[in-house]
């Protein structure tokens, strides 16, 4: 329920504690924050709901913030003050941004150092899923992995939003993709063009070899831990196997870098050993969305495709802000297909 209205005030959601329950998500009344050096205010349009909240939630964010906290890790909204020694941006111009924390709010505050430019006429759901699951598939498959159309690719979680948009992106590109989903994102997986596999059900290493006995030329992995060592092992020489989380279950909460600690120790060993020349040319590397200037790039290649009919993220759903808890319950519950957005 929205509170008494104020001008210098606003909605926000706040987490106080960590704890694996979307009801710890509250809404409250705050005052609006101000520009400081560098800094912009944003009114947020829409703000993404992603696993980075899952994990905070649990506290297994490898970040995570000071509580009270917002969460929110990516947004896109309108410029409606500027801070001093802030050159490019005007109040009125369109942005996205990547905060990490902080977007799930009507006003933010976020460094003027990471905005990128958004076109007026692409919807603000559809924009904010490219912001930071999109530019992470792009960067990905395009920057990392470098698959060459005729290549074969797996990703793992190809129904989530990082992993609808990969499926996208390489469908698009000509790449074969053999997609891990639990069954009931089977039939989403098959038209979005990739070839599904039951991580649950099935042996995952014997499905993929039997879909490309040859092995793939890419893996991309949200996992961690020993799913790392399935995605090496299915490798064709030249391959590349990109880690871009530890998101494996079985840890407590609190334990917010321990997933981190295999993936990183086992990247390290394959790196070392390529350097040693003993990995049949195969490599790994470690992935982490950053702001800059390929950011940028990267983003407006994407809305360039949006316009053209080309690139069409798939939005699971949008939600009011004072519903950020169903929303996050739907993640949670795994029965979202793409990328689910709220709109403060
Ligand atoms: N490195 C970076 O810069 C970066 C940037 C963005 C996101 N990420 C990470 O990327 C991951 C995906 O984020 P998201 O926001 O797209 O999350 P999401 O929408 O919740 O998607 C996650 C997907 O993982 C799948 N999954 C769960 N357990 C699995 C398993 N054992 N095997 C295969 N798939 C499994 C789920 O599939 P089912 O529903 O079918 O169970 C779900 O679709 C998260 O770990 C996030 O932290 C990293």
């Amino acid at each position: 329920m929205r509170a008494e209205m104020n001008t210098r005030s606003m909605d926000q959601i706040v987490l106080t504690r960590t704890g694996d329950r979307p009801d710890l998500l509250q809404l409250r009344r705050a005052v609006q924050p101000e520009a400081r050096r560098g800094q912009v205010v944003v009114r947020v349009e829409a703000a993404g709901v992603s696993f980075a909240e899952v994990q905070l939630l649990r506290g297994l964010h490898p970040f995570p913030p000071r509580m009270p906290a917002v969460p929110g890790y990516d947004l896109v909204g309108r410029i409606t003050a500027v801070g001093p020694r802030v050159d490019h941006w005007k109040p009125g111009d369109r942005v996205a941004a990547m905060p990490r924390t902080g977007a799930w709010q009507e006003y933010v505050a976020v460094p003027a150092s990471g905005l990128a430019r958004v076109p007026e006429d692409i919807p603000a759901a559809t924009a904010v899923a490219l912001v930071c699951n999109g530019v992470t598939a792009w960067q990905m498959l395009h920057r990392r992995a470098r698959v060459r159309p005729g290549g074969t690719v797996l990703v793992q979680g190809a129904g989530g939003g990082v992993g609808s948009l990969l499926t996208a992106m390489a469908v698009r590109h000509g790449i074969r993709v053999i997609g891990t989903s639990s069954p009931a994102k089977h039939d989403a997986l098959r038209a979005m063009g990739a070839e599904p596999v039951d991580y649950r059900g099935d042996d995952v290493a014997a499905a993929v070899r039997e879909l490309a006995p040859d092995g793939v030329d890419a893996v991309f992995d949200h996992l961690g831990g020993r799913s790392l060592d399935t995605g090496w092992s299915l490798l064709a020489p030249g391959g590349t196997l990109v880690s871009f989380d530890s998101s494996v279950e079985g840890y407590e909460p609190g334990q917010w870098f321990r997933p981190h600690l295999p993936a990183m120790r086992r990247v390290m060993g394959w790196k070392l050993r390529r350097m040693l020349g003993r990995t049949g040319d195969r490599r790994a590397t470690m992935y982490y969305v950053r702001p800059g200037d390929a950011y940028r790039e990267d983003l407006e290649a994407m809305f360039k495709l949006v316009r053209t009919g080309e690139l069409r993220p798939e939005i699971a759903g949008t939600y009011p802000l004072v519903k950020a808890a169903d929303a996050v319950t739907e993640l949670m519950n795994r029965r979202t297909v793409g990328k689910l957005v709220l709109l403060p």
